[in-house]
């Protein structure tokens, strides 16, 4: 319980029935006036709700300066309010107070755009008045919720033994996959602290260390485009554990989730997880992050079409590819719809797009009809398990583009919009390699995973399965993981492998190597993004909207103007000049003033 200080006796969305008759002192901020003739009412919001206020204006007539969101203290009298008049949505709806005294604690400007929930306001506008844009409701019920799930997360793996260890944020370089956010160093000119991409390396020391089981709720900067479920700096649930397999890390991230969803969403969800390997994922979603709140799958139909004589098919089974298909359902199915799906699969990578509509009699309908023999057209409609009035969508490429632009389409096609439901799973089994954009090898989710089989890597790197896994809901990447590797032979085949040369290893991961070789018990651990999953399940459009300050899209604050220039002397103290483009920069804009409009 909150102690009641001076300055009030309670706070406002406490009151009820049973203060009927005292005298109470609340403060708060000035909601919605509203002038009854004769008689004034306002509604008194503080950080635990509303108390509708009555004021009489001839015995105050300072309520007329009362504005939206002055600051105010009330002393009065609470009282039922006269039947017929309660408001039932209302968790003081019963009662009021009836204003013996109002002081103005602080006047407020008049605001920038109105806190009512229901008025769309600009997200620039919000942004450079976070301030007033968190007082809204549903800003507000974020930042409890965000303090509930991590309150949640705290209490449970403090129950299960786990310690909390903060770990520096002036770090080394640690490899996820992104570039580093780098921090000059004065003491060290020419010399530069990498801000933590994740505590990876810490965590796999702290086993080393004899910790056992780690915990951290940790802040993680990665300098990448921002997204709607990206933004530069972001925060973990990291954890870790030593003489752990795969299960004891699920177990644990699944009784963590159980509690943070029966915390915020008072439900209970069904553990384990199902499980689906990396590569059922992508053959029946077409995607690593399958969103199983609807079916569509997808189906192979190289079968069907093994003997086709439809040139498009048969070329792209020749060519070692595949033809798959999904049923979009009942579909309205003008020329401009097809035209406009086939352009998107496209932008999904697909040279074109077949599509087909079922009829009645169970003929089809389609540019391409003529070209199927009737056993083809009757293996698509059986397969695909298509009714009349069903499209099916029908992609010919390597097996990589046509999942992908399958899956593209089946979220188009089928998501639900926000997240009424929820659908948990893990996806196992990913590869421990992937090309990256150049055609080279790099790792898919770290270097430090463990591969399934040290045998596989050496001798089929490009088929490897490793030991990571993925937490997925509903469609959203929550977190990742892996067991890791923790014989530094295998550590130096991973980095060979990855194309890291020895004096390169040595160099940047020396000291995680020769760590390493001091009895490192095999260990693996996992990290979700909070933002994340507090963004699905206040069935938030973005993490922007349950992080208290976020940035633009090109990494701003508006409010604050960050990042600007900074003094001449302290770039000099730091041996670091701007470059010829950034000093023309600066001089085409020498104020801070943030230079985006987007969010997004
Ligand atoms: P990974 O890189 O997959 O794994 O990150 C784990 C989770 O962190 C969240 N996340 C982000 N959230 C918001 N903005 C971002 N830019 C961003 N990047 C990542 C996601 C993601 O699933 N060290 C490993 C974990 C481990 O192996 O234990 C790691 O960081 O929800
Ligand atoms: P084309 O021979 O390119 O005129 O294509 C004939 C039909 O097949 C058109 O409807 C195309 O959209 C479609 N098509 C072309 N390439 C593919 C592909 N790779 N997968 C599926 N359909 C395709």
């Amino acid at each position: 319980m909150v102690q009641n200080s001076p300055m009030r006796t309670h706070r406002a969305g406490e009151l009820g029935a049973d203060d009927a008759g005292s005298r109470v002192t609340v403060a708060g901020w000035v909601q919605r006036r509203r002038d009854h003739g004769g008689v004034e009412f306002f509604d008194l919001r503080d950080a635990s709700g509303l108390i509708q206020v009555v004021v009489d204006p001839e015995e105050h007539p300072s309520v007329h300066d009362l504005r939206m969101e002055f600051c105010v203290r009330v002393t009065g009298e609470v009282r039922r309010r006269p039947e017929g008049t309660e408001n039932p949505e209302l968790p003081t709806g019963d009662v009021e107070i009836g204003a013996a005294d109002i002081e103005i604690l602080a006047p407020s400007k008049t605001l920038p755009f109105m806190l009512d929930d229901r008025r769309d306001v600009d997200e620039m506008v919000r942004l450079k008045h976070r301030y007033l844009d968190l007082r809204r409701p549903r800003m507000a019920a974020n930042l409890r919720a965000r303090s509930k799930a991590t309150a949640a997360i705290r209490r449970t793996l403090d129950g299960e033994g786990f310690l909390e260890v903060e770990t520096p944020t002036l770090v080394n370089s640690t490899p996820e996959g992104a570039r580093d956010m780098l921090v000059p160093s004065r003491l060290q000119q020419g010399e530069f602290y990498a801000l933590p991409q994740s505590p990876q390396l810490f965590k796999q020391l702290l086993m080393i260390s004899g910790v056992e089981r780690y915990f951290q709720i940790a802040r993680c900067y990665r300098d990448e485009d921002s997204r709607a479920d990206r933004q530069l700096e972001f925060t973990q649930l990291d954890l870790e554990g030593a003489f752990w397999a795969e299960d004891d890390v699920l177990d644990t991230i699944e009784t963590v989730l159980a509690e943070v969803v029966r915390d915020l969403r008072g439900i209970e969800i069904a553990t384990p997880f199902q499980r689906l390997t990396w590569r059922d994922a992508m053959n029946r979603f077409g995607t690593d992050k399958p969103d199983l709140r609807f079916a569509m799958e997808i189906t192979d139909l190289s079968d069907v079409f093994a003997d086709t004589g439809f040139g498009v098919f048969s070329s792209a089974l020749e060519d070692d590819g595949t033809v798959k298909a999904i049923n979009a359902g009942p579909q309205e199915w003008p020329r401009s719809r097809a035209d406009a799906i086939t352009d998107r699969a496209k932008e999904l990578g697909a040279k074109g797009l077949v599509w087909v509509v079922v009829e009645e009699d169970g003929a089809v309908r389609s540019p391409v009809a003529k070209f199927f023999s009737d056993t083809e057209t009757k293996g698509l409609i059986e397969q695909l398990d298509a009714g009349p009035g069903d499209v099916i969508l029908i992609a010919a490429d390597k097996w990589r583009t046509v999942v992908d632009v399958l899956g593209g389409l089946r979220l188009d096609l089928g998501r639900p919009q926000g997240h009424a439901e929820l659908a948990f799973l893990w996806v196992v089994d990913f590869p421990l390699f992937e090309e990256d954009e150049d055609g080279e090898i790099t790792f898919s989710h770290h270097p430090f995973t463990s591969p399934a089989s040290i045998d596989q890597m050496r001798d089929d790197p490009e088929n490897a399965i490793s030991r990571a896994y993925d937490v997925v809901l509903n469609g959203v990447e929550l977190g990742s993981g892996s067991i890791r590797i923790h014989d530094p032979d295998v550590q130096r085949q991973v980095f060979e492998i990855l194309g890291i040369d020895e004096e390169t290893a040595e160099r940047r991961f020396g000291w995680f190597l020769e760590a390493l070789q001091y009895g490192t018990p095999p260990h693996g651990g996992f990290a979700f993004g909070i933002d994340r999953l507090v963004m699905v399940l206040q069935n938030e459009p973005s993490i922007r909207e349950v992080i208290p300050f976020p940035k633009t899209q090109s990494g701003q604050d508006p409010m604050t103007g960050a990042p600007t220039w900074v003094e001449p002397i302290q770039l000099r103290e730091l041996g670091v000049e701007l470059g010829a483009e950034a000093k023309l920069r600066k001089e085409a804009s020498p104020s801070p003033e943030p230079a985006d409009t987007q969010t997004d």
